[in-house]
């Protein structure tokens, strides 16, 4: 767990972290050599540093050795750095290596008929900038588009999926690029034999931003309308807690997909925190599904999303094995989404239900629309720490995308922050979840004093007895660095954050496990008590069957005031598993700025 300190106001940091100028995809072996001079040789930690030379311009990323070592200085000092080390070198992820592609798996380890890499490129790649517009595209809610809206959707989509399938904007490409990026079709530029991966890390946002960007610029294209925009799910509101009802009420439909959850179809209600368990209970009174939902959103976008590193999810540097921690939307409700729109009929949960396939429901588009939304909003929100990250190796990753005129293009991170630079915007929609603050369960108060004297009883789960399967409900005693209560600036500066470290999983299985503070009954996310869970959508990787180095990590800092637990020494962490097999290796509490 590290922390990142703002020093600077962010407007000048981008201007700090001077993009390489990539131009050809030939350059691979240069750029590899490259890799290892910076890896060596300059740390590009400190982007608000006032002590970045000012001959900063893109040369000096070309593979150049003279000018590299010129700038063999540690300005990393003054910084805490993201990771373990304050002294850590620059090293964006580069996007693919266009010249491997991996086959990706079924989840019992049967190869794809198909591998899904992008087609090869004629033409050379090129540094994408975003086209002038003279109007700013409204991305609709689904559930309330109206009648034309969605015909023209539907046309577009029609068009796409008439386009030959080995043109790279055709349907079939399109849902492909999410089995290659997500389903590790590719290994990362400038490092064979490691896996790309953009979930479980902080370019989660950012790729599926670029990803939609693309797919609906295609779509616009197709029909000669540049303004048309997509439609996001509105998961987020009660009237958008089921399917939307354009991808479900006509089979005959572009937008139609029949691999979706037979029983999940409208008007049953969507559970943000469903688990694959689920699927034979009875579902949730409509009411407190609604009311559960809001808290769930209150939690992942508010009370459990106060640093940018909860929100984002963990670093992740070119050539390593990022720290593979979920923001708090990625963990949920997306990822639950996806396990709950899937078809329980099919083997490998297709379609939304595995990484490889979710592509080829058009309703993934629509859950991301709204996942995307997300990062907007959770920026224009109050929170101090509520805005981008400033790490010059999150700003300088890349991706590949072709765009709408079939043309191979590199784009990077530090250029999709802003949605109207892009040309977009979503439809403003209330947002009843912002103030849904949950409540203590009533008996919590007079319960915590019996507990610490209770300590001594049976049923505790020592810490020392970690590594554990975790294969029914545990109970901990963790202890907290610090205690009393802290000053409201303190709280904005540093969170509190339980750690869940060690989790180790089968990833082809759909996982769940939530986390309690001072509750062992369970009483579920619409109270204080509940501190969030950990989901994982179920998918094949080529190299390995478990993640290293998994952690759940989340900010418990308005829930322990809510359960009156701010000047205790301990607090009581249950653990409940829901779904999979998981195994944890160790929990604490840290403070994380
Ligand atoms: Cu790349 Cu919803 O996942």
């Amino acid at each position: 767990m590290g922390s990142l300190v703002l020093t600077q106001p962010l407007a000048i940091t981008t201007s700090l972290c001077p993009f390489p100028a990539h131009t050809k995809t030939t350059l691979n072996t240069k750029r590899r050599q490259s890799h290892i001079i910076r890896r060596s040789s300059i740390s590009c930690n400190n982007h608000a540093s006032s002590n970045q030379s000012s001959d900063e311009t893109s040369s000096q990323y070309r593979p150049q050795l003279g000018k590299v070592e010129r700038r063999n200085v540690l300005i990393g000092l003054g910084m805490t750095g993201l990771g373990s080390n304050p002294l850590a070198l620059a090293n964006p992820v580069n996007g693919p290596d266009t010249n491997i592609c991996n086959q990706p798996k079924l989840l019992d380890g049967t190869p794809l008929p198909d591998k899904c890499c992008a087609p090869k490129s004629s033409s050379d790649i090129i540094d994408y900038k975003p086209p002038p517009f003279t109007k700013l595209r409204v991305r609709p809610a689904a559930h309330k588009a109206d009648k034309e809206y969605i015909a023209k959707y539907n046309e577009a989509l029609s068009m796409m999926k008439g386009l030959d399938d080995t043109d790279p904007r055709s349907f079939k490409q399109q849902a492909d690029v999410h089995c290659a990026y997500c389903n590790y079709g590719y290994d990362q530029d400038g490092y064979p034999g490691v896996e790309l991966q953009v979930h479980f890390n902080w370019l989660f946002f950012p790729f599926h931003r670029w990803y939609l960007y693309f797919y609906e610029r295609i779509l616009g294209k197709l029909i000669g309308d540049p303004d048309f925009a997509i439609p996001f799910w509105n998961w987020d509101h009660p009237d958008g807690m089921t399917m939307p009802a354009m991808f479900t009420s006509d089979p005959n439909s572009d937008l139609y997909d029949v691999n979706r959850s037979p029983k999940h179809q409208p008007p049953y209600g969507l559970d943000l925190e469903y688990n694959k368990d689920n699927l034979c209970k009875p579902p949730k009174p409509y009411k407190q599904l609604v009311e559960d939902n809001l808290a769930t959103m209150y939690r992942q976008m508010v009370s459990g999303a106060s640093q940018q590193l909860l929100f984002f999810g963990g670093e992740y540097k070119g050539g390593e094995e990022p720290v593979n921690q979920m923001g708090t939307i990625e963990s949920t409700p997306h990822n639950n989404i996806h396990v709950w729109s899937g078809s329980e009929k099919n083997p490998n949960g297709e379609d939304m239900g595995n990484f490889y396939s979710a592509g080829r429901d058009p309703m993934f588009y629509a859950l991301h629309g709204n996942v995307d939304r997300m990062w907007s909003i959770w920026k224009s929100l109050p929170g101090k720490n509520n805005r981008d990250i400033t790490d010059c190796d999150w700003l300088n990753s890349t991706f590949l995308f072709y765009d709408e005129n079939a043309q191979l293009v590199r784009v990077r991170v530090g250029d999709c922050l802003d949605t109207e630079k892009l040309g977009y915007v979503y439809e403003q929609v209330d947002l009843p979840w912002l103030n849904y603050k949950p409540r203590a369960k009533s008996s919590t108060l007079l319960r915590r004093q019996t507990r610490s004297a209770d300590q001594s009883r049976g049923g505790l789960t020592p810490l020392t007895d970690f590594p554990i399967k975790l294969t029914k409900k545990t109970t901990v005693l963790v202890a907290r660095p610090k205690k009393g209560k802290r000053s409201k600036a303190e709280k904005e500066k540093e969170e509190e954050v339980l750690v869940v470290e060690g989790i180790d999983f089968d990833m082809t299985k759909a996982v769940k496990f939530d986390v309690y503070i001072n509750d062992e009954d369970e009483s579920g996310p619409g109270k204080s008590e509940f501190a969030g869970s950990f989901t994982t959508v179920p998918h094949f990787s080529t190299n390995k069957k478990k993640m290293p180095n998994v952690k759940l990590t989340l900010g418990i800092t308005e829930l322990l005031e809510d359960v009156g637990a701010e000047d205790d020494d301990n607090v009581f962490v249950t653990l409940v598993p829901k779904s999979g097999n998981v195994t944890i290796g160790g929990i604490k509490i840290v403070f994380l700025s």
